[in-house]
């Protein structure tokens, strides 16, 4: 059993100058082979499972449910007995998950993302564009890393281009929700009146597009999606497809500046953008504070046994640094083929987005180094302001320059 001392806090700190690190406690929790519970924000203790193996069994559990939002232990005041919002596919379990992740699946498949790389390709080659013409400094954040992942998704949704901008707006907004949560809420508000709105529409003209096809195909099915559902789905889309890739962009962008030989290993080597996008995702782990979940049953983990009624929270950024999985885990090794991480999580809520996601990247680690081969940091490491309390981990701004 581990000594009561050594047990993680959520959010738990990262050691100072290593931005790039997990936290030291869950490193070591993973390394000794424990489990144990620590006590969270919200109000509940949960456990802490932080070896590779060990986040995968607990993801991929039968007896595991989702109900109460998959980052809500570090919210303070969290309501966990709230009800799931219909469409909120996140928290959905069992067969009204499945319903939902069935009537998605066809608009995520690998050809369909394969079809949207050109425009992509060119938002990419825009936004280059758009950062060289700031002035320098240039805030990569807010003019590279923000507007792409937003506008890829509008196109996704079938959001007219005379809106992409409103959207895009109340969007930024809303990921600064960390900031002032009644400006997140107000904004939070606005999207949803524009997709109920948007949803109207499309139900009267479906168009061949995501919102569009999906009411077709539910229909078609017997089993309509609803208004509500929808507008729920749309805004998870939207802020689990925004959020995540712009952070990644940035703070990838941040630790590459800061290791210039990797940096010119993937300038020098563009075929190198697919397994890069797959270790950065590794090496970083975005969504720092691990997935929460809930045992419906006793859940064996290893020599543990979790019991049906317990808070149990899966590590991803410990996991995916296990090194009985991969060899020199804490370091980049942009050609690594390792074992799938877990950064888009594991199971039947694995990331629906993630062969979007990875496009973007590889687009992105492609081309911007390329463009830009003198970019560095304008300011001192040191200096930069990481999202230490946020769900998804990344920087607040990243000053950039470069020569010319
Ligand atoms: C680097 C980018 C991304 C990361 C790191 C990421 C990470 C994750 C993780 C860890 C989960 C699992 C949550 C859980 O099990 O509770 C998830 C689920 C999900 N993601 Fe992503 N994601 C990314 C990009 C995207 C994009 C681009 C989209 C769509 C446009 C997207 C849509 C979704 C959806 C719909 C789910 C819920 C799936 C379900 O519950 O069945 N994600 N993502």
């Amino acid at each position: 059993m581990t000594d009561m001392s050594t047990i993680p806090a959520f959010p738990a700190t990262r050691a100072p100058g290593c931005p790039f690190e997990p936290p030291a406690e869950f490193s070591e929790l993973r390394d000794n082979e424990a489990i144990t519970q620590a006590s969270c924000p919200a109000g509940i203790d949960a456990w802490v499972v932080s070896r590779y193996e060990d986040v995968r069994t607990v993801l991929s559990a039968p007896g595991i449910s989702s109900r109460k939002a998959p980052s809500a232990h570090v919210t303070v005041g969290a309501d966990l007995k709230r009800p799931v919002s219909p469409g909120n596919i996140l928290q959905l379990d069992g067969k009204e998950h499945a319903r939902l992740r069935r009537m998605l699946t066809p608009e995520f498949t690998v050809r369909r993302m394969e079809a949207l790389r050109p425009y992509i390709q060119r938002i990419v080659e825009e936004h280059i564009d758009a950062l060289l013409a700031v002035p320098k400094p240039a805030d990569l954040y807010e003019a590279f890393a923000l507007p792409i992942p937003s506008l890829v998704i509008c196109e996704m949704l079938g959001v007219p281009y005379e809106d992409r901008d409103v959207i895009h707006k109340h969007s930024a907004t809303l990921m600064a929700i960390d900031r002032d949560p009644q400006i997140g809420f107000a904004a939070y508000g606005q999207v949803q009146a524009y997709m109920s709105k948007l949803f109207e529409a499309k139900l009267a003209e479906p168009g061949d597009d995501l919102i569009g096809r999906m009411i077709t195909r539910s229909s078609e099915s017997g089993d309509p999606i609803t208004a509500a559902e929808m507008v729920e789905l749309a805004i998870t889309l939207l802020i689990a497809g925004h959020e995540t890739t712009a952070n990644m962009i940035a703070l990838s962008t941040a630790a590459l500046l800061q290791q210039p030989e990797k940096l010119a290993e993937l300038r020098e080597n563009p075929e190198l953008a697919p397994s890069a996008a797959e270790e950065m995702l590794r090496y970083l782990s975005v969504i720092q504070f691990g997935l929460l979940r809930y045992a419906t049953e006793d859940i064996k983990v290893g020599e543990q046994t979790i019991p049906a009624g317990d808070w149990v929270v899966a590590a991803l950024n410990a996991g995916n640094r296990d090194a009985q999985v991969y060899a020199d885990a804490d370091t980049i090794q942009l050609d690594r083929n390792g074992k799938t991480h877990l950064a888009f999580g594991f199971g039947i809520h694995q990331c629906l987005g993630q062969q979007l996601a990875r496009i973007e990247l590889q687009e992105v680690y492609a081309r911007l180094f390329r463009r830009i081969p003198t970019m560095r940091l304008a300011v001192d490491p040191n200096k930069i302001s990481f999202k230490d309390n946020a769900l998804v981990y990344g920087v607040h701004q990243l000053p950039v320059t470069w020569e010319g």
